[in-house]
């Protein structure tokens, strides 16, 4: 089992039980999704974690798979799934590193609270845009660290040397994770500053 997957499956009880910290933004991001969504789309998620996303979404959709690199998380995910009776969502254990998806097969595909977490942001940025097709949309929601308090980033960084955070936690600002998103050839079509602009909620295009 990878480290990553490591420190996952040990929060991944805990995180199931947490409260979504801003419940109003979290509606808005569900709608404005949604919104999105052609009819019978088939949807990819990546880092899904307990599917609570996955499974709002299921029933404005043809398929749904939700991806996740810990199997704690997706153990939960498959018992919510199993107890809301929801069909139509799979979820898969795989690490976006490795992770190997069909060229132009999604019609979205949605990064929530991941994209400051991985080692190689540009590398997972270059699967998705090839496994959309072309005018699919990526929606992703990241925490930007950048855009807070100093004392953010250094509390993180204390976190992570006692196993409370995960290894990689990027300290991004809204302007660097749009310029990512735009360097991996997406087009931004919307970019909200939500929750007293800590999260970038973006919406990008993967061109015709
Ligand atoms: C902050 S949680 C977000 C979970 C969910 N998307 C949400 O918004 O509640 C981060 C998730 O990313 C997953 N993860 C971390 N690194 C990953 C990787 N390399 N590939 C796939 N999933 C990963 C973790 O297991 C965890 O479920």
């Amino acid at each position: 089992m990878s480290k990553p997957a490591e420190f996952w499956n040990k929060i991944a009880e805990g995180y199931a039980n947490s409260k979504i910290r801003d419940e109003r933004a979290y509606e808005k991001k569900l709608k404005l999704t949604q919104n999105l969504f052609p009819s019978n789309a088939e949807v990819l998620e990546i880092a899904c974690g307990t599917g609570t996303t996955a499974l709002r979404h299921a029933p404005h959709v043809a398929q749904y798979l939700a991806t996740d690199i810990s199997s704690g998380m997706l153990e939960i995910a498959r018992k919510k799934a199993e107890d809301q009776g929801v069909s139509n969502v799979t979820f898969s254990e795989q690490d976006i590193g490795m992770a190997c998806w069909p060229s132009a097969q999604y019609d979205a595909v949605l990064a929530m609270s991941i994209l400051h977490l991985l080692p190689d942001r540009s590398a997972g940025l270059a699967k998705i845009r090839d496994t959309l097709k072309p005018g699919g949309r990526f929606i992703s929601s990241t925490v930007c660290l950048g855009n807070m308090a100093f004392f953010f980033p250094l509390l993180i960084s204390a976190m992570k040397l006692i196993g409370k955070a995960p290894k990689v936690v990027d300290s991004l600002t809204h302007e660097e994770l749009a310029a990512a998103i735009t360097e991996a050839g997406f087009i931004i079509e919307d970019h909200h500053r939500m929750s007293k602009a800590k999260v970038a909620f973006i919406v990008a295009r993967k061109p015709e």
